[in-house]
Formats: C-alpha cells, structure tokens, sequence
C-alpha cells in the first residue's frame, strides 16, 4: 500500500468511524468514495469494499476494521462480490463498463437450461438477469429483488393473475411451487409435475408410458385452462397424433387398415397402458 503508514491508517480508520456513524448515507458515500475509487452506491450498498481485482486500496487491516464499523446490512452476498473479485464483471479503465452484455455475463460462470427448454419465461428468455436478481447484495435469498408472490407482482398484474380460476384458493408466496422462473418443457413455464398439484397422477397405474407423457410434456396436447376445448386438446381427433407420428408409417401397418377415419383414442390410451402399443 504504498504512501500510506501505519499512523496514517490509524487515522483512516477513525475518521471513517466517524463518517460511517454520523454521516447520512448520501454523505458518507460522497466521503468514501473520495477516499475509495469504487465504492458503490448507497442506495444499493452498504458494505465497504476496500481493494479489489481492479487493483484498488488493498489492506487486509483496513478491511477487517471497516467491516466491523460498517456491519452490512444484506444477508445475501454475491460470492464473486464477496470475494471482491470487481473484474469478472467489470472494466476498470472505462469507468466500470461491463466486461460483457448480460446474460454473457452471468454465463461466464452460471449454466443455463434456458436453451434446452421449449417454453421460456420473458424477461429469463431474453437474458435480462438482473430485472430479477441483483448483481452484488440483496436482501432476499437468490439475491431476488424482493420475496414471494409480490415479486412475480413486480411485473404481472395481480388482477390478471388472481382473475384467472385455476388460482383460486392459491396460498400467497406460493407461485414457485408451480412455475419456474426460467424456462421449463411446458405452457405457462409449469414445473414438471405441476400438473400432479391439482390433478391426480395415474401414470403410475401403467406399464408402458407414451412417449411425451413419460418426459412430462403434457402441453404437447393439452392448451390452457381457458381454451374451453374438450380435454382442453390442442387438436381435435388424429390431428393430435399426427403432429408426431406419420400418417404413412401409421396406416402402413395391418391393425390400422379401414381405421382411416376413426379417432385414434378409439383403440390407443393416450396417457399409457399395459402393453406398449397402450391398446384400451
Ligand atoms: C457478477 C458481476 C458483478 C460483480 C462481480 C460486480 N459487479 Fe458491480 N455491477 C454489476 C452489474 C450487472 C451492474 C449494473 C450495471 C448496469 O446496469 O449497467 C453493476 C453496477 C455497479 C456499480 C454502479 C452503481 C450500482 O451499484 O448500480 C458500481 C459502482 C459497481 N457495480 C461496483 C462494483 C464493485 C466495486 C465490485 C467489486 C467489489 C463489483 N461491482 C462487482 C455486476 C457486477
Ligand atoms: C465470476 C463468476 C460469477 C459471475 C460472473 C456471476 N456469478 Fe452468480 N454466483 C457465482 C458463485 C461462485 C456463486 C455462489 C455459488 C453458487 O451458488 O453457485 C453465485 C451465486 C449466484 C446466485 C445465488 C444462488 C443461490 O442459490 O443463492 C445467483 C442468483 C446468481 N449467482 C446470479 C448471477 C447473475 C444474475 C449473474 C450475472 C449478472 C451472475 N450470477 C454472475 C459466480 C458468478
Ligand atoms: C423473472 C425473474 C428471473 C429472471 C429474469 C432470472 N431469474 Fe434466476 N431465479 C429467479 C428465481 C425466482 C429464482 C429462485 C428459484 C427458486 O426459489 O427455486 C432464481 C434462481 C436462480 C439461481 C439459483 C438457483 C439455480 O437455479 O441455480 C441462479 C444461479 C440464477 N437464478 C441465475 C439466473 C441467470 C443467469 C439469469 C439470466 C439468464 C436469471 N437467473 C434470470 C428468477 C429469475
Ligand atoms: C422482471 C419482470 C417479471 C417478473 C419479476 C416475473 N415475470 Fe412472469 N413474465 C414476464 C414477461 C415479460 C412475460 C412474457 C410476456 C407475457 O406473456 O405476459 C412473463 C410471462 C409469464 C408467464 C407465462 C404467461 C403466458 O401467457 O404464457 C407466467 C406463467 C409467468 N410469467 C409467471 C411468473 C411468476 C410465477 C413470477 C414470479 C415467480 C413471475 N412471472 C415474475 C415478466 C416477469
Ligand atoms: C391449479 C390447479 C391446476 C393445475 C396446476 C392444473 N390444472 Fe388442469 N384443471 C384444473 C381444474 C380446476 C380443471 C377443471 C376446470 C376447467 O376445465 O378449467 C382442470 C381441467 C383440466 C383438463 C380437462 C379435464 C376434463 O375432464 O375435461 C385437463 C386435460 C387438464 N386440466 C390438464 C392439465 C395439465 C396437462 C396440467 C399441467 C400443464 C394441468 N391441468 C394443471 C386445475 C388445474
Ligand atoms: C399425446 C398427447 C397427450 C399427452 C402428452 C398428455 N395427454 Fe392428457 N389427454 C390426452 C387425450 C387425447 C385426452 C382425452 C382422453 C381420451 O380421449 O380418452 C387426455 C385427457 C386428459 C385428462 C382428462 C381425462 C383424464 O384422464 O382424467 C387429464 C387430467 C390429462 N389428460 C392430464 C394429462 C397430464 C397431467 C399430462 C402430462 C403428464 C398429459 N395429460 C399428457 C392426450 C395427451
Ligand atoms: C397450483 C399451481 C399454481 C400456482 C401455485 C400458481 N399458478 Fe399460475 N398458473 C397455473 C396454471 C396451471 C396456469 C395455466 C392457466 C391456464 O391454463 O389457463 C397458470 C398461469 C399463470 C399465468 C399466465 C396466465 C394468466 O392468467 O395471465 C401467470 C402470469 C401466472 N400463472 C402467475 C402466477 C403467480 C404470480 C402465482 C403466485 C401468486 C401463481 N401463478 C401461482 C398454476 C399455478
Ligand atoms: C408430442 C409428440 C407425440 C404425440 C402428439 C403423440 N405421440 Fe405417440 N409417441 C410419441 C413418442 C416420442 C413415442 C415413443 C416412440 C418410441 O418409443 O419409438 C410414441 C409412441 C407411441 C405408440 C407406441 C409405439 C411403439 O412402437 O411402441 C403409440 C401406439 C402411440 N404413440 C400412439 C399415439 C396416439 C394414439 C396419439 C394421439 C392420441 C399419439 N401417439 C400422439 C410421440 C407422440
Ligand atoms: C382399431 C383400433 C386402432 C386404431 C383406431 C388405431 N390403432 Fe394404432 N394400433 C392398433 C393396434 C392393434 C396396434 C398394434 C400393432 C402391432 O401389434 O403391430 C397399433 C399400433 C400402433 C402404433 C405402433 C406400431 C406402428 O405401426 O408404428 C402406433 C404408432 C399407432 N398404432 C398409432 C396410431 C395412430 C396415430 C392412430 C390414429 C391415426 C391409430 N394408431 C389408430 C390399433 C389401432
């Protein structure tokens, strides 16, 4: 630490004893960061942090102190923010540009089913991270904006959500227990199995299980509660089937000659059954 001695560092620490005492946080801010380069905001910040991979102030001393004098006020830390590690994410020399765009960013370290997923929830989809999870602190675990169902509210509607009837009698908080946050294999980014939370599950009365049902992609078939569609399919009679197996492989096979016109549920359970062509 080159220019400062051990006097100096005496009086650096009382002062910002006194700074980080008496001084409204506005102030204080204005006072550290003339000291510190990099000190954060204070509307998002209030631990101190004192050197870093920027090549700032570097004291394991002054650290130590600071930290007790200004206890900080989150109970979430961002490792990489913890560890000071400011250049995984940011550039220096221009003025703390990020070192990438988002979610670049967050995928230098972070993996992601996003990708893998047919149904992406927006702002998750689109890369926007951090409009839900804060880049360095936050009070909320998952370093979340804030908790609960008011959280989804931050950007929903809450008459929208609470109008549509497969809500009713939902417990509060509790959305999380049905959607994911960023993407899944169905509509409405529904948990795999969120079906089962309302609806008995009778997968497990079958031997064989069709295909897109054992890998839970039970919107392949079925649409929104609202449709108001029988079965609320997305497609009526052998369109339904057709989308996946071919009409010419289907009807090429003996048990299928004059079914040309018949719904294929006439003979196939859609769900499963007991033998692998799941005959009813
Ligand atoms: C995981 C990535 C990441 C790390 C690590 C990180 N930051 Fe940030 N920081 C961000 C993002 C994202 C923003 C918001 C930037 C934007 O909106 O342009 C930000 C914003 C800032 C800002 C602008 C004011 C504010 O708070 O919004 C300052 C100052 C800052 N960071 C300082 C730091 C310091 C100092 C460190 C190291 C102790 C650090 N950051 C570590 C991602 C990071
Ligand atoms: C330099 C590496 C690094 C970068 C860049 C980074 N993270 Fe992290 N992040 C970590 C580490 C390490 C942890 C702690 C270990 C863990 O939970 O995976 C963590 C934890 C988290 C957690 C909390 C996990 C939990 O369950 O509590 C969230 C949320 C998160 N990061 C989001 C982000 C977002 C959003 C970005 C981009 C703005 C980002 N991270 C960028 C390394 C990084
Ligand atoms: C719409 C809000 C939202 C967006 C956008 C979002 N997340 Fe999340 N994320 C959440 C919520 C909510 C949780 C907590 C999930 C839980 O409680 O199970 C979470 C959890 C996490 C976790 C910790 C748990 C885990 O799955 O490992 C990480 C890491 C994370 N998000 C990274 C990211 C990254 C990277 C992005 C950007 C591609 C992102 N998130 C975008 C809402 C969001
Ligand atoms: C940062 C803003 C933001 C937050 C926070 C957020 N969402 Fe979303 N959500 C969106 C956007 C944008 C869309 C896509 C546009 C749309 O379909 O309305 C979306 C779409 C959805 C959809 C699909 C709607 C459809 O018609 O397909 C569901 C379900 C959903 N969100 C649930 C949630 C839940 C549950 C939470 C809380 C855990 C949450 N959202 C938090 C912005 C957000
Ligand atoms: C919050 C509870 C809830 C969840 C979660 C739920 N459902 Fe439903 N479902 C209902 C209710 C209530 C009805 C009857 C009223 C209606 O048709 O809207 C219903 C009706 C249905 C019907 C029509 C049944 C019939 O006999 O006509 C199908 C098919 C269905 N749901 C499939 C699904 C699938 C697939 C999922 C997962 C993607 C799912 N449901 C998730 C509550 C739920
Ligand atoms: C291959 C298309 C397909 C898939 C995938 C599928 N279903 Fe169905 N489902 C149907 C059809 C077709 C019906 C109408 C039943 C009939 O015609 O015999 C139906 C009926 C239903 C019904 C109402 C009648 C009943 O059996 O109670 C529910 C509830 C249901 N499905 C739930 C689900 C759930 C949950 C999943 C995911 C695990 C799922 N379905 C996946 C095609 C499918
Ligand atoms: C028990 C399971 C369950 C819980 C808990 C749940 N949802 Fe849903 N949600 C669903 C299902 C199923 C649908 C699809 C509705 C349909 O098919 O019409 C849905 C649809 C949605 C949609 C898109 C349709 C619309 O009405 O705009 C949003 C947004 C949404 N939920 C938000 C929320 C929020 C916010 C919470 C917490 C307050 C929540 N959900 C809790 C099962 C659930
Ligand atoms: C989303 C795509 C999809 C839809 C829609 C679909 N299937 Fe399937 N089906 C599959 C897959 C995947 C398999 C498994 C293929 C395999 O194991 O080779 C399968 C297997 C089958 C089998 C067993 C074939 C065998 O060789 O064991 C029958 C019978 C069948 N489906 C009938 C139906 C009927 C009837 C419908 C309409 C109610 C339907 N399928 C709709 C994807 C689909
Ligand atoms: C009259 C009853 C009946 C109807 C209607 C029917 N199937 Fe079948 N299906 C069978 C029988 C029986 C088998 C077993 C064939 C075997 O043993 O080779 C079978 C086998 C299958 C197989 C697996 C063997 C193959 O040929 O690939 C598929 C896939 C299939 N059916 C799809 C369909 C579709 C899609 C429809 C509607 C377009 C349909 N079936 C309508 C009776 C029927």
């Amino acid at each position: 630490m080159p220019g400062i001695s051990g006097k100096h560092i005496v009086i650096l620490l009382v002062s910002l004893t006194v700074v980080a005492v008496a001084c409204a946080p506005k102030v204080r801010y204005g006072i550290l960061s003339t000291i510190f380069d990099g000190v954060p905001t204070p509307v998002e910040h209030n631990a101190l942090v004192v050197g870093d991979t920027l090549g700032q102030l570097d004291s394991a001393r002054i650290l130590a102190v600071s930290k007790a004098v200004l206890a900080p006020v989150y109970n979430y830390i961002h490792e990489p923010y913890r560890e000071k590690d400011c250049a995984s994410c940011h550039i220096k020399e221009q003025m703390g540009k990020l070192v990438v765009e988002e979610p670049q960013l967050c995928y230098q370290c972070h993996s992601s089913n996003n990708e893998k997923h047919s149904f992406k929830h927006g702002p998750a989809g689109a890369g926007y991270c951090t409009s839900c999870h804060r880049p360095h602190v936050a009070e909320t675990k998952h370093l979340l904006l804030n908790e609960g169902e008011e959280f989804c509210y931050n950007c929903h509607d809450r008459k929208v959500v609470t109008e549509n009837s497969i809500h009713d009698n939902i417990k509060k908080d509790n959305c999380l227990d049905c959607h994911n946050p960023h993407s899944s294999e169905n509509r409405f980014v529904l948990q795999k199995d969120a079906c089962y939370k309302c609806h008995e599950d009778t997968t497990s009365d079958y031997s064989f299980l069709h295909g897109p049902v054992s890998g839970d992609y039970c919107s392949t078939c079925h649409g929104p509660h609202t449709s108001g569609n029988e079965n609320l399919l997305v497609q009526s009679g052998q369109d339904l089937c057709l989308n996946c197996h071919d009409s010419s492989d289907v009807f090429r096979n003996v048990e299928h000659q004059g079914t040309e016109n018949e719904v294929c549920t006439q003979c196939h359970n859609p769900h499963g059954g007991e033998n692998e062509f799941m005959l009813n």
